[in-house]
């Protein structure tokens, strides 16, 4: 794989090796990028993507060039972003690109001689988020991340994440997906084959085993308030797991992180595991 812009990039081959290597290594430090740079480059605001990246190449033994503030950039003078990520090209030897127009990520491979790795393009796809998703669900459900009832809650429309995960999972056996949103606010791409779509999480609760909850995307325009009450949450499954690719608003009350379902956390903590891994398999 030379570029990482969509799931369909990723075979089950890799991501299985990609897990794998990251449950062997636990983000233990090592060497192997010693001598190698990775650009940063946010167009968007992150707190955990460009730091799980930043981490994960520290902790390989590489560095990393952050541009996390593109108005203190050239950007801010007029530069393409053609131009942007053929200069950054010529210092390193991989692009993370996080950008808010769909697509932007294939544009940059488009004149990039080192790897792109798409951190988000719009409400188009996150596919690292979606490696850490699939890890995460590899450890707490099932390892063939399949015969699995997802309820997936939010911004459907405008979550990025949620694309991204419904492409992955939907390749897998007998998954089936409760897509929970207003009706302003439901998934834009096609439908997986095994859905329900409602507006009303309550009807869904009991029927779940991984219940992925995601943010109201207001830069993108998406408006609509919610939050879900202990009292629900405790309607899951007591084998049922909870995740949210962060950062949260008020979706889940803080006093559920101690709830044994909860697993964001480990989320976050997966994705240094997993993006050490992903750059060791990029970075040539
Ligand atoms: C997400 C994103 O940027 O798409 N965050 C992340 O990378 N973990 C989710 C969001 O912003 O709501």
């Amino acid at each position: 794989m030379l570029h990482l812009l969509s799931v369909n990039d990723l075979t089950n081959d890799f991501l299985y090796s990609l897990w794998r290597d990251a449950s062997k290594n636990k983000g233990k430090s090592n060497n192997l990028l010693k001598g190698k740079v990775l650009t940063n480059l946010f167009y968007e605001p992150s707190t955990r993507t460009s730091s799980s990246f930043y981490s994960a190449m520290s902790r390989s033994g590489g560095s990393v060039i952050p541009i996390n503030n593109v108005q203190f950039s050239s950007v801010a003078k007029g530069e393409s972003f053609e131009d942007t990520i053929t200069t950054m090209s010529q210092m390193s030897d991989a692009i993370v690109v996080r950008h808010s127009e769909n697509g932007a990520a294939e544009r940059a491979a488009a004149v990039s001689s080192v790897p792109i790795i798409n951190a988000g393009d719009g409400n188009s796809e996150h596919p690292t988020q979606t490696i850490i998703d699939g890890f995460t669900i590899y450890n707490f459900l099932n390892k063939d991340l399949s015969n699995l009832r997802v309820t997936l809650v939010g911004d459907l429309k405008n979550g990025r994440t949620v694309k991204s995960l419904v492409k992955l999972l939907s390749r897998f056996d007998n998954n089936h997906f409760n897509l929970v949103s207003p009706e302003h606010l439901k998934l834009s791409t096609s439908l997986p084959k095994s859905s329900y779509e409602t507006t009303d999480i309550n009807e869904v609760l009991k029927d779940t085993d991984l219940l992925y909850v995601t943010r109201v995307q207001k830069e993108r325009g998406s408006v609509h308030d919610y939050s879900l009450s202990l009292n629900q949450l405790n309607e899951l499954p007591k084998k049922s797991i909870v995740m949210h690719p962060f950062p949260r608003v008020n979706e889940i009350p803080v006093e559920f992180d101690k709830d044994k379902r909860a697993k964001y956390f480990e989320q976050i903590r997966f994705s240094v595991w997993c993006r050490q891994m992903l750059l060791q398999k990029v970075i040539k």
